[in-house]
């Protein structure tokens, strides 16, 4: 983002003054934008980001098209490791007959969530936190889980590291340990012919894919380069 579009966002948000002047020392000390005014645009939708709870990032956008792509009418979506909420409340407006359902484990990002997502929010480890009854009817599950790899974190820029919780963040040894569990267990809860949509980057793609082939889902990669993403998708086997 601009210079010139962070200070009109600053003068678009600030009440007053002297609120204009907490936000930009805030912002001068490294403080994400999104967390200083306390929105970030996702998909066209302002969505409300506490200090402490995942930038939503423009590249997630891609994971949405392609959800969009493949939802049926009148679909059941689960958001999984929501965060503030982003994918599924853009998925929301862009399809207002989706029945969405969302998960974070961090309880700030849950209390975000809520405030964007029109939907059950459970707070709790991946499905777990999940009603029995969803088992079996979900069309298409969404996650952008936390995916850098450990040894990798000390390299993100320091509004990542310094401002973003570790549990967003960190992927375990080569950033798929939380991918493998969503994988793992996602044809529980899929319908036959479900999808899985997963946000990775480009050199984890190909173990992406494999992970949701070891769980029994048909896979295949996508990327888009003005984007800068990659999408791995499964279906469940009819
Ligand atoms: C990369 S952030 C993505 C947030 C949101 N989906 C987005 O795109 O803006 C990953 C999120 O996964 C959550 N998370 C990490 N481990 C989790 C787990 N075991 N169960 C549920 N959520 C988890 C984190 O709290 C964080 O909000």
């Amino acid at each position: 983002m601009s210079a010139a579009d962070e200070a009109a966002i600053l003068l678009e948000s600030a009440a007053s003054i002297a609120d204009l002047e907490r936000m930009v020392d805030r912002r001068l000390n490294g403080e994400p934008i999104e967390h200083v005014v306390g929105w970030a645009e996702f998909c066209g939708v302002h969505i409300a980001v506490q200090p402490g709870v995942f930038v939503p990032r423009r590249r997630t956008e891609f994971l949405v098209e392609q959800a969009l792509a493949l939802l049926p009418p009148k679909a059941v979506v689960l958001d999984l490791c929501c965060g503030a909420g982003a994918i599924g409340a853009a998925l929301r407006a862009r399809s207002p007959r989706v029945t969405l359902h969302a998960v974070d484990v961090d309880p700030a990002a849950v209390a975000c969530a809520r405030k964007n997502v029109h939907a059950p929010v459970y707070e709790g480890d991946l499905y777990a936190p999940l009603p029995p009854p969803l088992h079996g009817t979900v069309d298409v599950i969404v996650a952008n889980v936390p995916y850098v790899p450990t040894g990798e974190l000390p390299l993100l820029p320091s509004e990542a590291r310094d401002y973003e919780p570790l549990i967003s963040l960190d992927g375990g040894a080569d950033g798929l340990d939380v991918l493998r569990r969503v994988a793992a267990g996602a044809p529980e809860w899929l319908v036959r012919g479900g999808r899985l949509l997963i946000e990775t980057s480009e050199e984890q793609a190909a173990a992406a894919v494999r992970a949701f082939e070891s769980s029994g889902l048909c896979a295949r990669a996508t990327s888009d380069d003005e984007f800068g993403a990659t999408v791995v998708i499964g279906t469940t086997h009819e």
